[in-house]
Protein backbone atom coordinates (compact mmCIF):
# COMPACT_ATOMS: atom_id res chain seq x y z
CA UNK A 1 0.00 0.00 0.00
CA UNK A 2 1.14 3.32 -1.01
CA UNK A 3 1.87 6.14 1.97
CA UNK A 4 -1.11 7.79 1.38
CA UNK A 5 -3.33 4.87 2.26
CA UNK A 6 -1.59 4.15 5.38
CA UNK A 7 -2.27 7.59 6.25
CA UNK A 8 -5.85 7.42 5.37
CA UNK A 9 -6.25 4.56 7.55
CA UNK A 10 -4.58 5.87 10.55
CA UNK A 11 -6.60 9.13 10.21
CA UNK A 12 -9.60 7.56 9.97
CA UNK A 13 -9.05 5.08 12.98
CA UNK A 14 -7.54 6.78 15.40
CA UNK A 15 -10.00 7.53 17.80
CA UNK A 16 -10.32 3.79 18.81
CA UNK A 17 -6.69 2.72 17.78
CA UNK A 18 -5.45 2.43 21.34
CA UNK A 19 -8.34 0.80 22.68
CA UNK A 20 -8.59 -1.95 19.03
CA UNK A 21 -4.84 -2.90 20.01
CA UNK A 22 -5.19 -3.75 23.42
CA UNK A 23 -8.64 -5.77 23.18
CA UNK A 24 -6.88 -7.64 20.19
CA UNK A 25 -3.84 -8.04 22.60
CA UNK A 26 -5.05 -8.89 25.89
CA UNK A 27 -3.11 -5.56 27.17
CA UNK A 28 0.34 -7.29 25.81
CA UNK A 29 0.87 -4.48 23.66
CA UNK A 30 0.89 -2.14 26.41
CA UNK A 31 3.25 -4.72 28.47
CA UNK A 32 5.08 -4.93 25.37
CA UNK A 33 5.94 -1.06 25.02
CA UNK A 34 7.13 -0.64 28.49
CA UNK A 35 9.36 -3.90 28.19
CA UNK A 36 10.94 -2.41 24.31
CA UNK A 37 11.16 1.74 26.68
CA UNK A 38 12.77 -0.36 29.29
CA UNK A 39 15.39 -1.75 26.89
CA UNK A 40 15.95 1.57 25.13
CA UNK A 41 16.14 3.70 27.99
CA UNK A 42 19.50 1.88 28.92
CA UNK A 43 21.20 3.07 25.68
CA UNK A 44 21.47 6.88 27.52
CA UNK A 45 22.12 10.01 26.07
CA UNK A 46 19.88 12.93 25.73
CA UNK A 47 18.49 12.64 22.29
CA UNK A 48 15.68 10.14 21.82
CA UNK A 49 13.42 10.14 18.74
CA UNK A 50 10.25 8.01 18.60
CA UNK A 51 9.35 7.60 15.05
CA UNK A 52 5.48 6.67 13.83
CA UNK A 53 4.78 7.80 17.08
CA UNK A 54 1.29 7.52 16.45
CA UNK A 55 -0.97 8.54 19.87
CA UNK A 56 2.24 8.72 21.19
CA UNK A 57 1.87 5.30 23.51
CA UNK A 58 5.71 4.25 23.47
CA UNK A 59 6.91 8.55 23.77
CA UNK A 60 5.06 8.55 27.08
CA UNK A 61 7.14 5.33 28.26
CA UNK A 62 10.21 6.88 27.59
CA UNK A 63 9.16 9.78 28.87
CA UNK A 64 8.60 7.93 32.53
CA UNK A 65 12.13 6.71 32.10
CA UNK A 66 13.85 9.68 31.51
CA UNK A 67 15.71 12.51 33.78
CA UNK A 68 14.99 16.24 32.96
CA UNK A 69 18.23 16.37 30.80
CA UNK A 70 16.69 13.87 28.18
CA UNK A 71 15.09 15.22 24.87
CA UNK A 72 12.12 13.42 23.42
CA UNK A 73 10.99 14.03 20.16
CA UNK A 74 8.02 12.13 18.29
CA UNK A 75 7.21 12.27 15.06
CA UNK A 76 4.17 10.40 12.76
CA UNK A 77 3.19 11.95 9.09
CA UNK A 78 -0.64 11.25 10.15
CA UNK A 79 -1.34 14.56 11.94
CA UNK A 80 -5.01 12.99 13.93
CA UNK A 81 -2.92 10.29 15.47
CA UNK A 82 -0.40 13.06 16.84
CA UNK A 83 -3.44 15.17 17.77
CA UNK A 84 -4.70 12.43 20.05
CA UNK A 85 -1.32 12.10 21.19
CA UNK A 86 -0.94 15.68 22.19
CA UNK A 87 -4.29 15.54 24.29
CA UNK A 88 -2.66 13.53 26.41
CA UNK A 89 -1.55 16.31 29.01
CA UNK A 90 0.79 14.01 30.71
CA UNK A 91 3.95 13.54 28.64
CA UNK A 92 6.27 15.85 29.72
CA UNK A 93 9.49 16.61 27.56
CA UNK A 94 8.03 14.99 24.63
CA UNK A 95 7.65 17.13 21.44
CA UNK A 96 5.45 15.87 18.56
CA UNK A 97 6.46 16.67 15.13
CA UNK A 98 4.75 15.56 12.06
CA UNK A 99 7.36 14.12 9.64
CA UNK A 100 7.20 11.45 7.21
CA UNK A 101 9.41 8.92 8.56
CA UNK A 102 11.52 8.56 5.55
CA UNK A 103 12.65 12.43 5.82
CA UNK A 104 13.36 12.72 9.28
CA UNK A 105 13.87 16.65 9.68
CA UNK A 106 17.27 16.07 11.38
CA UNK A 107 20.83 16.56 10.53
CA UNK A 108 23.56 13.42 10.47
CA UNK A 109 24.12 11.95 13.57
CA UNK A 110 22.61 13.87 15.95
CA UNK A 111 20.23 11.46 17.41
CA UNK A 112 21.23 8.93 20.48
CA UNK A 113 18.01 6.43 20.72
CA UNK A 114 15.42 5.62 17.85
CA UNK A 115 12.68 3.76 18.98
CA UNK A 116 9.80 2.57 16.50
CA UNK A 117 6.86 0.02 18.09
CA UNK A 118 4.22 -1.23 15.61
CA UNK A 119 4.74 0.63 12.44
CA UNK A 120 7.58 -0.62 11.02
CA UNK A 121 4.97 -3.16 8.97
CA UNK A 122 2.75 -0.33 7.90
CA UNK A 123 6.14 1.89 6.96
CA UNK A 124 6.38 -1.26 4.16
CA UNK A 125 6.74 -4.67 3.76
CA UNK A 126 8.59 -4.17 0.87
CA UNK A 127 11.97 -4.68 1.07
CA UNK A 128 13.64 -1.90 -0.76
CA UNK A 129 10.93 0.98 0.52
CA UNK A 130 11.60 -0.67 4.42
CA UNK A 131 15.46 -0.39 4.34
CA UNK A 132 15.55 3.30 2.35
CA UNK A 133 13.50 4.10 6.08
CA UNK A 134 15.94 1.95 7.78
CA UNK A 135 18.93 4.01 6.35
CA UNK A 136 17.31 7.29 7.40
CA UNK A 137 17.14 6.06 10.94
CA UNK A 138 20.70 5.00 10.99
CA UNK A 139 21.81 8.67 9.07
CA UNK A 140 20.46 10.65 11.95
CA UNK A 141 21.52 8.22 14.52
CA UNK A 142 25.08 9.27 16.18
CA UNK A 143 27.98 6.45 15.81
CA UNK A 144 26.88 4.18 18.64
CA UNK A 145 23.75 5.25 19.02
CA UNK A 146 21.08 2.64 19.36
CA UNK A 147 18.21 1.62 17.74
CA UNK A 148 14.60 -0.28 19.06
CA UNK A 149 12.13 -1.83 16.98
CA UNK A 150 9.06 -3.81 18.72
CA UNK A 151 6.98 -5.13 16.01
CA UNK A 152 4.99 -8.77 15.40
CA UNK A 153 7.13 -11.26 14.17
CA UNK A 154 6.82 -14.76 13.18
CA UNK A 155 6.72 -17.84 15.89
CA UNK A 156 9.37 -19.64 15.27
CA UNK A 157 7.07 -23.19 15.96
CA UNK A 158 5.14 -23.90 12.92
CA UNK A 159 2.56 -24.75 15.05
CA UNK A 160 2.21 -21.60 17.25
CA UNK A 161 2.58 -19.64 13.95
CA UNK A 162 -0.93 -21.40 12.20
CA UNK A 163 -2.66 -20.54 15.60
CA UNK A 164 -1.52 -17.05 15.66
CA UNK A 165 -2.29 -16.05 11.65
CA UNK A 166 -5.41 -17.78 12.16
CA UNK A 167 -6.02 -15.65 15.32
CA UNK A 168 -5.34 -12.82 13.39
CA UNK A 169 -7.62 -13.56 10.55
CA UNK A 170 -10.35 -14.53 12.79
CA UNK A 171 -10.35 -10.94 14.94
CA UNK A 172 -7.90 -8.11 13.35
CA UNK A 173 -10.47 -7.20 10.72
CA UNK A 174 -14.11 -8.12 12.39
CA UNK A 175 -13.66 -6.92 15.90
CA UNK A 176 -10.74 -3.88 14.36
CA UNK A 177 -13.49 -3.13 11.90
CA UNK A 178 -16.06 -3.13 14.57
CA UNK A 179 -14.47 -1.26 17.08
CA UNK A 180 -13.46 1.51 14.77
CA UNK A 181 -16.84 2.27 13.55
CA UNK A 182 -16.79 -0.05 10.71
CA UNK A 183 -13.72 1.87 9.18
CA UNK A 184 -12.15 -0.42 6.62
CA UNK A 185 -8.46 -0.11 7.69
CA UNK A 186 -8.19 -3.51 9.60
CA UNK A 187 -8.41 -5.82 6.24
CA UNK A 188 -4.65 -3.79 5.74
CA UNK A 189 -3.18 -4.18 9.09
CA UNK A 190 -4.64 -7.93 9.37
CA UNK A 191 -2.97 -8.49 6.45
CA UNK A 192 0.15 -7.27 6.97
CA UNK A 193 0.64 -9.81 10.08
CA UNK A 194 1.17 -12.64 8.44
CA UNK A 195 3.65 -11.36 5.51
CA UNK A 196 6.05 -9.62 7.32
CA UNK A 197 10.04 -10.97 8.06
CA UNK A 198 10.74 -13.39 10.53
CA UNK A 199 13.05 -12.18 13.42
CA UNK A 200 16.48 -13.05 11.75
CA UNK A 201 15.42 -11.54 7.85
CA UNK A 202 14.30 -8.71 9.46
CA UNK A 203 18.04 -9.05 11.58
CA UNK A 204 19.59 -9.31 7.63
CA UNK A 205 17.51 -6.46 6.43
CA UNK A 206 19.09 -3.98 9.65
CA UNK A 207 22.89 -5.36 8.59
CA UNK A 208 21.74 -4.51 5.33
CA UNK A 209 21.01 -0.64 6.34
CA UNK A 210 24.58 -0.30 8.14
CA UNK A 211 23.50 -1.54 11.67
CA UNK A 212 25.81 -3.24 13.70
CA UNK A 213 25.44 -5.81 16.78
CA UNK A 214 21.68 -6.76 15.82
CA UNK A 215 20.16 -8.82 18.78
CA UNK A 216 16.52 -9.53 19.10
CA UNK A 217 14.19 -11.09 21.62
CA UNK A 218 10.70 -13.15 21.21
CA UNK A 219 7.69 -11.46 22.88
CA UNK A 220 5.17 -14.20 23.54
CA UNK A 221 6.31 -16.94 21.82
CA UNK A 222 7.60 -14.79 19.02
CA UNK A 223 4.61 -13.21 18.15
CA UNK A 224 6.45 -9.58 18.47
CA UNK A 225 9.99 -9.23 18.81
CA UNK A 226 12.06 -6.24 19.95
CA UNK A 227 15.05 -5.89 17.72
CA UNK A 228 18.04 -3.66 19.04
CA UNK A 229 20.44 -2.39 16.58
CA UNK A 230 23.50 -0.28 16.63
CA UNK A 231 24.82 2.71 14.35
C1 LIG B 1 0.24 1.05 14.06
S1 LIG B 1 0.58 2.72 14.40
C2 LIG B 1 1.77 2.62 15.70
C3 LIG B 1 1.70 3.78 16.63
C4 LIG B 1 2.57 3.69 17.87
N1 LIG B 1 3.97 3.67 17.54
C5 LIG B 1 2.20 2.52 18.74
O1 LIG B 1 3.09 1.91 19.35
O2 LIG B 1 1.01 2.23 18.89
C6 LIG B 1 1.58 3.16 13.01
C7 LIG B 1 1.86 4.63 12.95
O3 LIG B 1 2.89 4.83 11.99
C8 LIG B 1 2.61 5.99 11.25
N2 LIG B 1 3.34 5.88 9.98
C9 LIG B 1 3.27 4.87 9.08
N3 LIG B 1 4.11 5.09 8.06
C10 LIG B 1 4.73 6.27 8.33
C11 LIG B 1 5.73 7.03 7.65
N4 LIG B 1 6.22 6.61 6.48
N5 LIG B 1 6.14 8.19 8.21
C12 LIG B 1 5.64 8.62 9.39
N6 LIG B 1 4.68 7.95 10.08
C13 LIG B 1 4.24 6.78 9.56
C14 LIG B 1 1.09 5.99 11.11
O4 LIG B 1 0.58 7.28 10.83
C15 LIG B 1 0.67 5.46 12.49
O5 LIG B 1 0.43 6.51 13.39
Amino acid sequence: MMRKGVQKIFSEVYETYELTNHVLTFGFDILWRRKAAREAARAGGYYWLDVCSGTGEMAQNLSRLSDGKVKIVSVDFCYPMLAKALEKKHIPNVNFTLAEASVLPFYDETIDLITISFATRNISTREEILRDHLEEFHRVLKPGGHFVNLETSQPPSKLIRKLFHLYIKMTVKPFGSLLSGYKPGYSYLAFTIPRFYTAEEFSSLLYRAGFTRVTYKYLLFGMSAIHKAVK
